[in-house]
């Protein structure tokens, strides 16, 4: 028997020293002590389904129009698709307000789409992420009606109320509300109730182990159904002091520390891990990951059985309307890779749906460089370690919306604010200029299939306006072009997938931290060391590594034309981005 278990033990140990010798797409080592997991190595695709693709002409995407896309979503090779809110919600928030948890929103679709759709994502070997969003529900929720409806309903305490007898709640900052006040009078209780968001997204009572149970049975109702992985939506904030404490003046400034990770909320993560989370084969992940590091890491540590990954802000918040220094992105970065080494995983992301469009933000969008810098940003995502999450659109290039007048814009937040403004007579053309950089609705405008009137997105009216740029930028075009940011991207896809133990898990160390124009990083593996340059700068410029470069061999380059060596010294052209192999 010992021999018979030795033979095979030995068989198994030269087969995988074989395979290992060939490819570097298996890690057989990382650096984090939580090693290799399925869901480190995906390539995620977010997908805004308000504005992908139309199927029946009322100018808003539907699941229908997804399906007639599965291909194109094959094509790019990406492993997984989240999918923003699709659930029935009078989009008071775009679907960020749900009103039926189990049901398909109307203009979406019906549950027999939802079943076929999850089914071609199989069939192509993709899976789904759903949005789920419990931090808050629609006012026109069943729970929040009864709720309301008086002070005894047994639905009541889903939800924070204040009694008007014991005078004006303490202040409470609401990121939507017109007047930034979370607390919202009814009078048919004489109560005031709690919105994070806008008045129509109030907000659950996670302190009710009776919600809790509700939205576990929710999450396996979608569980059973076969998605692979859920995105908690504002989560960091769900749980609260349900004494109200007053907060110090001006905390708003700093809302995120008075209401990110309070109360119970991770003994609620390791409640939710240990009835839906351990029972299935999801990801799970949440919106925000806090204050600090330790935050963070309390969010994810594997020992800690509560959430797969953590999606900071830090990286995405340094883009500011006026530009942003490249030395500061590369310390954070940095810094969120080393914090994140050895234990716990993070995710990789320069856009979404909240974000006015990555290219416009981190690049340069002007038509002269749009395309170079698009390639160089999806290379640096594609690159770094932690799960990539890829924005519908921004593997094309797709740019801020250009509105120019207030009534082009949708989003809930963006107007309410104005309407702010409006009302205490605030600089609205300050305002206007403002959004035009850094609305939420730059990053929703239809994605631009073709050069047809709607983009192909539409053949009605759009819910908001097409980019005029889609005769310049849009899939059919690119499709065609060897060259396009399109077909780089795809290229990039297919390099992580091939290079997974370096990629993925391998170890990143930061060269020439002081230049301020290129970003230069190796990520290595016991077999490989590869270098990624990334200009990002308009300019050509240069970098010294610091080692030779006599027997580097190009991956992958987003310009026709390679770079430059004498000596040790590697010119870039605006925008280059290149991954060598040493
Ligand atoms: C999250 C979503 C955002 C939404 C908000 C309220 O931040 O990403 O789109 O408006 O939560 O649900």
């Amino acid at each position: 028997m010992r021999t018979l278990a030795s033979a095979i033990f030995h068989v198994i140990f030269i087969v995988s020293m074989v395979v290992g010798c060939k490819t570097d797409k298996t890690a057989d080592t990382t650096e984090n002590s939580e090693g290799a997991q399925w869901w480190k190595e995906e390539i995620i695709y977010q997908l805004y389904p308000r504005s992908f693709q139309d199927s029946d002409g009322d100018g808003v995407g539907d699941l229908k129009g997804i399906i007639s896309r599965l291909d194109y979503l094959q094509s790019l090779g990406i492993t997984a698709v989240w999918l923003n809110p699709i659930y029935s919600s009078p989009n008071d928030d775009n679907g960020y307000d749900v009103s039926d948890y189990r049901n398909i929103m109307k203009d979406f679709g019906t549950m027999d789409d939802f079943d076929q759709l999850l089914k071609g994502l199989h069939d192509r070997n993709i899976k789904l992420i759903m949005d789920l969003v419990v931090n808050h529900s629609s006012d026109e929720h069943e729970w929040f009606k009864q709720s309301r409806s008086s002070r005894e309903n047994p639905y009541r305490n889903y939800y924070h109320w204040w009694n008007a007898e014991r005078g004006k709640p303490p202040y409470r900052y609401s990121l939507f509300d017109v007047n930034h006040d979370a607390w919202m009078y009814d009078s048919l209780t004489n109560a005031y109730y709690l919105h994070y968001f806008s008045r129509k997204q109030p907000d659950l009572n996670w302190e009710n182990p009776k919600l809790r149970e509700e939205v576990y049975d929710i999450m396996k109702f979608w569980a059973e159904k076969g998605i692979d992985g859920f995105r908690l939506d504002a989560f960091q904030f769900a749980a609260k002091d349900t004494s109200y404490p007053a907060f110090p003046e001006g905390y708003e400034k700093n809302f995120t520390k008075y209401y990110a990770m309070q109360g119970n909320l991770h003994g609620y993560l390791k409640e939710m891990n240990e009835k839906v989370f351990s029972k299935y084969k999801v990801l799970s992940v949440a919106e925000g990951a806090g204050n600090s590091f330790e935050d963070a890491h309390q969010l994810v540590d594997a020992d800690r059985k509560e959430l797969h990954m953590a999606y900071a802000f830090e990286g995405v918040d340094i883009a500011k309307p006026e530009g942003y220094s490249l030395l500061v992105f590369k310390e954070v970065f940095s810094r969120w890779d080393s914090a994140f080494a050895e234990k716990g995983w993070l995710s990789i992301f320069l856009g979404n749906h909240d974000q006015a469009r990555m290219v416009s933000r981190f690049g340069n969008d002007d038509p002269a460089y749009r395309s170079a810098s698009t390639s160089m940003l999806n290379t640096f995502i594609m690159t770094m370690r932690g799960t990539p999450y890829i924005y519908n659109g921004d593997e094309l290039g797709m740019t801020n919306a250009g509105f120019t007048s207030i009534h082009e814009f949708r989003d809930v937040q963006t107007l309410n604010e104005y309407k702010r403004l409006q009302l205490t007579k605030g600089d609205l053309a300050a305002y206007l200029k403002k959004i035009q950089a850094s609305s939420r609705d730059n990053g929703r405008t239809p994605f631009q299939w073709d050069n047809s009137k709607n983009a192909g997105f539409t053949t009605g009216t759009p819910w908001i306006k097409v980019n005029e740029n889609h005769v310049d930028i849009n899939v059919a075009l690119q499709e065609k072009d060897p060259n396009s940011c399109l077909n780089y991207f795809k290229k990039l896809v297919q390099l992580r997938k091939d290079h997974i133990a370096s990629l993925v898990y391998g170890k990143y160390t930061l060269l020439d931290k002081n230049n301020p124009d290129i970003y230069a990083y190796t990520r290595e593996s016991d077999r490989e060391k590869l270098l990624i340059v990334l200009n990002f700068s308009k300019e050509t410029k240069s970098l010294n590594p610091g080692f030779g470069l006599q027997k580097a061999q190009i991956l992958l380059s987003n310009l026709s034309t390679n770079p430059v060596i004498t000596n040790e010294t590697i010119q870039l052209a605006p925008y280059q981005a290149v991954i060598y192999k040493l």
